[in-house]
């Protein structure tokens, strides 16, 4: 499927830490020498033998008019810069093609001039999972398995079921039970997959998978797989494409397991190498400061470690104490010259109604993202005059609850936020429930009129 069909030019594997470099990986994408993680990489030269940018940003471009499923995927269609998998296995629900939209409210409350937003949950199952899923679960169908599993704090999950069920295959879901929101939930059940709620958080989820896939022949989808990063790239490339090739000064994004921020990270060094852009965005990353160990580990290790931690925070999508990607993160966060910032579970809320106030919306872990943007405009990070692009991973309908418990007041509850929820009040939009009286409504009209002015 490459434009250039010299071998050579295909991606390799290679262990992140110690180099060796296996023909293909185990079922648990690990090392077998070190134990470590495994990356595609292109061979030295490799990159800039494929083609020149102007060739390859004109072939992406004519794809979009393209009436061939894999043209018409957001992913696909940039599939010289990712290993090759044979057409014939490719599963696609038309994936990636996500809008870019202008954040005016956000801008001005953040503090810069001009804000971006890239929205992901616009993806066919809501989030951005589906651009890594297409291209792994692809992988899985092209290696001949029945089932794929994954660990999941919930949109892993739903996504893996979709592409699994596109491809004839069966999935295997485990989630923390009680630790998702019912919108993910609800989708990997329609998708047909087996799912068990296990008594444990996400990382106990993920322990139990790796035992399982080195006893049972299941193909692991969660973000250790080389594949979903790679596929994952292209949100950044289309990224590029949308802004004419002309790179935003800053990127931010939400980190949990740390796959997205390698994913996009990686795209970045190779579109550069490339030469389809002449600079790097910074790339930051954001975390909950109930889920932070990434942040711990470069504010108080200077990342020369990490230390696991227990997580909790009501973003559920990024309660995760123990990033299985934090090493190839780092890698990209100093690459790229980006920061890592935590926010609040009152910062994360306010940040969440201020995205729905734009008309956009986005699930409560997204929302880390202009949360962080505030803190890094605060601190001098970024500037006024800088553009930014902030990734929302998630679509505003996965987690209703979190939004209603937030506008009727009640999200912090008994917990030790309680107090300080007042900040979050005059963003709060209660349901009002009246009598079926045109007056009473004429009323109610008036008085928001009001209000507004
Ligand atoms: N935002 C959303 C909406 C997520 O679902 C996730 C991760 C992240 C951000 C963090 O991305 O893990 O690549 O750093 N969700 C995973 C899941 C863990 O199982 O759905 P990350």
């Amino acid at each position: 499927m490459s434009i250039i069909q010299n071998t050579e030019t295909t991606a390799k594997l290679r262990c992140i830490s110690c180099g060796d470099q296996p023909d293909s990986a185990g079922r648990d994408f690990r090392c077998t020498a070190c134990g470590d993680l495994l990356e595609f990489f292109f061979p030295e030269g490799a990159l800039s033998a494929l083609a020149d940018p102007s060739t390859l940003k004109s072939l992406w471009l004519d794809r979009r008019t393209s009436r061939h499923a894999l043209d018409q995927s957001g992913v696909w269609r940039f599939r010289e810069l990712l290993p090759d998998i044979s057409a014939e296995h490719a599963i696609t629900l038309r994936e990636g093609n996500t809008p870019l939209y202008e954040m005016p409210r956000c801008a001005h409350s953040a503090g810069v001039d001009r804000l971006l937003a890239k929205h992901q949950g616009m993806n066919p199952t809501a989030s951005f999972k589906d651009t890594g899923m297409t291209f792994a679960a692809s992988s899985a169908h092209q290696d001949g398995f029945r089932w794929v599993a994954c660990a999941s704090t919930g949109n892993t999950s739903a996504s893996m079921a979709a592409y699994a069920a596109r491809g004839n295959m069966h999935s295997l879901v485990l989630i923390p039970d009680g630790k998702i929101s019912w919108g993910k939930l609800s989708q990997s059940l329609d998708y047909g997959a087996l799912t068990c709620q296990l008594h444990t958080d996400f990382d106990g989820c993920v322990r139990i998978l790796n035992e399982l896939v080195r006893q049972k022949p299941v193909y692991l989808l969660n973000s250790v797989n080389p594949y979903r990063i790679e596929g994952q790239k292209t949100a950044a490339i289309e990224l590029m494409e949308q802004l004419a090739w002309e790179p935003p000064d800053h990127i931010i994004v939400p980190g949990g397991n740390m796959g997205n921020s390698s994913a996009i990270g990686k795209a970045l060094l190779e579109m550069y190498d490339l030469k389809l852009i002449s600079r790097l965005p910074k790339l930051s990353i954001i975390q909950a400061n109930g889920a932070n160990p990434f942040y711990r580990s470069v504010r108080e290790f200077g990342g020369k470690k990490i230390e696991a931690m227990t997580a909790d925070t009501l973003a559920t999508a990024i309660r995760i104490g123990n990033p299985a990607s934090w090493k190839k993160a780092l890698r990209v966060l100093q690459a790229t010259g980006g920061e890592v910032e935590e926010v609040s579970e009152i910062e994360i809320a306010i940040a969440k109604a201020e995205i729905g106030a734009d008309g956009i919306g986005c699930e409560p872990a997204s929302a880390v993202t202009l949360a962080g943007l505030k803190k890094l405009c605060k601190g001098g990070f970024v500037k006024s005059s800088e553009s930014v692009v902030l990734i929302l991973t998630g679509h505003l309908l996965k987690d209703p609850d979190f939004t209603i418990k937030f506008h009727r007041g009640d999200l912090f509850a008994g917990t030790k936020e309680e107090n300080d929820s007042a900040q979050a009040k005059y963003l709060q939009r209660a349901p009002i429930v009246l009598d079926a009286d045109l007056k009473a409504v004429i009323a109610e009209l008036e008085a928001a009129e009001k209000e507004s002015v």
